[in-house]
């Protein structure tokens, strides 16, 4: 699995741009990692690399925020507090995450059953003594997101 240091906040956005820049329709995004992980800052990164001009903030309360104005529309979700499959598709959740665009989802290991079977997991991790470093972690599930592995090291 293709995993990467990374040594500041703005490296771990530009990561997100990276795949931003690359996405097409369908592209699927699962960023997992604990509180202050950086999921929105990298979220923030992959609005960014569409072409998103708005800030990106945290859809914590909102739970999915759809931003229109770049290349492909761009879903943002965050399943902070959503308990479970049927809350996220009472919220309209999963047309949200399987819809036209990018979607990226915050906390998408809390309801799994939301994703596509093909996606991109994207880990991140705290590193033990360094508060600005971060390892993160790609896996493609499947050969649609196969492409982004590469992207870590670009
Ligand atoms: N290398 C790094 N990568 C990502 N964030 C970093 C890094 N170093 C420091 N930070 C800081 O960590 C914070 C990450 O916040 P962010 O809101 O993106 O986390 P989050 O995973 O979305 O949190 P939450 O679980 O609350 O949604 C930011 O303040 C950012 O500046
Ligand atoms: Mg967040």
């Amino acid at each position: 699995m293709p995993r990467r240091r990374l040594r500041s906040a703005a490296a771990t956005r530009a990561l997100g741009e990276r795949l931003g820049q690359r996405a097409e329709a369908g592209a699927v995004f699962a960023l997992v990692g604990a509180l202050g992980a950086g999921k929105t800052l990298l979220a923030g990164g992959i609005g960014a690399g569409l072409g998103v001009r708005g800030p990106v903030a945290s859809p914590t309360f909102v739970l999915c925020m759809l931003h229109e104005d770049g290349r492909l529309p761009f879903a943002h979700v965050d399943l902070y507090r959503v308990a479970g499959l049927a809350e996220a598709e009472a919220a309209g959740l999963l047309e949200a995450i399987h819809g036209r665009g990018v979607c990226a989802v915050e906390w998408a290991d809390r309801v799994p059953d939301l994703l596509p079977a093909d996606h991109l997991w994207v880990e991140i991790r705290p590193v033990a003594g360094r508060p600005n470093e971060r390892d993160v972690i790609l896996r493609a599930t499947g050969p649609r997101h196969a492409p982004f592995e590469a992207v870590l090291h670009g």
